[in-house]
């Protein structure tokens, strides 16, 4: 059943390129104008009344939820606020008729995610649930569903369903922006077409592991091990901070890359390693400079940047690229190195990958 793989967490990140396609089938207009949700059918009156979206979820979800916030915001235009859901439910959220709650979740029965979301229902929300498992809990409960179509995870370490959940907020927000005239037809068609070709370049990426493997070969065995970024970056590394957490037990943590000189910069020592996203090019000279600042510190720094950006190399001791894409897409890309990462790393420490001690798949105690 894990089909040659070794482990199920690596058949499932090598699964990506067809369950991203899976995602979008049916859901882009033949012409790549436009996204379009048989499930959801709102209308422009319908998008009109939300004022605010609120996001929850529990672990890879919640990093898929922040994403999200980039997309919903710079796209629809729609303010969000992302919460992990077991704090949402008892902060007495400001969440009314002009609200929609979207909840993300893998299994659809996270108690804590189900518990958000009657909540939302209670207040008076409009409620969306983005999961996996149809006919779950948290599908069943919510107004509307968009189902990821990932496929099976039984790895409790979320691959395909946390690149799904992003490919899913991405879409819902491009339909929002349609609906909304937030953003010129062109430039919804070019990142349709982004879309398009997603699958084939995850593809690409996964044909050569080696110099990730490598990585995870030589700092396996270090023990804290720092993720920065900044924008979209700053929300991929804190899901590769998880991943590699979760299975491998390395220290891991994640910063917002201008922010590290406010906090833990001190941490940063002769020879721990720092993967360095550097993928968004509006803030790519900004993460330069935080990139100096770690280096200036004797820190060993892996670069994760888009393919043709020669400049990169002049600052960080290796790189790993990515196929040149959308900035918005960036992060779909820009996680899968960080997965491998985590897995080679578990690896290579003897580590249960597929069960990590202490975790289980879907909680459904709160
Ligand atoms: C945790 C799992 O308990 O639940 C994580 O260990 C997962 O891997 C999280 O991301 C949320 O799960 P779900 O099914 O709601 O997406």
């Amino acid at each position: 059943e894990k089909g040659g793989y070794e482990h199920f967490m690596i058949k499932e990140i090598y699964e990506q390129p067809k369950a991203i396609r899976e995602t979008m089938t049916g859901r882009l207009a033949k012409d790549d104008s436009r996204v379009v949700f048989d499930e959801l059918k709102w209308t422009k009156e319908d998008v009109a009344n939300i004022k605010k979206i609120v996001i929850t979820a529990c672990g890879t979800a919640f990093h898929a939820g922040i994403v999200g916030k980039y997309y919903l915001e710079q796209l629809a235009r729609i303010p969000v606020e992302v919460d992990i859901a077991s704090e949402f439910r008892y902060r007495s959220p400001l969440t009314d008729e002009q609200t929609l709650a979207i909840v993300i979740s893998q299994s659809g029965e996270t108690s804590d995610t189900l518990a958000a979301l009657k909540e939302a229902k209670r207040l008076g929300a409009r409620t969306l649930a983005i999961t996996n498992v149809v006919g779950s809990s948290i599908a069943r409960e919510a107004d509307q569903v968009i189902y990821t179509w990932a496929g099976p995870e039984i790895a409790v370490a979320s691959t395909k369903a946390y690149t799904t959940q992003l490919i899913s907020v991405l879409m819902l927000a491009l339909y929002l922006a349609d609906l909304k005239g937030t953003l010129p037809p062109e430039r919804i068609q070019e990142l349709i077409k982004g879309l398009r070709a997603l699958p084939g370049q995850a593809h690409e990426l996964l044909e050569d592991v080696e110099p990730v493997k490598t990585f995870a070969q030589q700092y396996g065995f270090n023990e804290d091990v720092f993720f920065i970024g900044r924008s979209l970056d700053y929300a991929v590394a804190l899901e590769g901070s998880l991943k590699l957490k979760e299975i491998s037990y390395i220290h891991a943590e994640a910063y917002a890359a201008g922010e590290l000189k406010h906090g833990t910069l001190a941490l940063i020592i002769e020879g721990v390693p720092v993967i360095a996203l550097a993928t968004q090019h509006d803030v790519y000279e900004k993460m330069l400079s935080n990139i100096k600042e770690v280096k200036a510190r004797d820190a060993v720094v892996i670069g994760i940047a888009m393919k043709g950006d020669e400049e990169i190399k002049k600052y960080v001791d290796h790189t790993i690229f990515i196929p040149a894409t959308d900035k918005y897409l960036a992060p779909i890309l820009a996680v899968i190195p960080l997965q491998l990462l985590a897995y080679y790393a578990a690896v290579t420490r003897g580590a249960d990958v597929d069960k990590p001690r202490n975790l289980a798949k879907s909680v459904t105690v709160e």
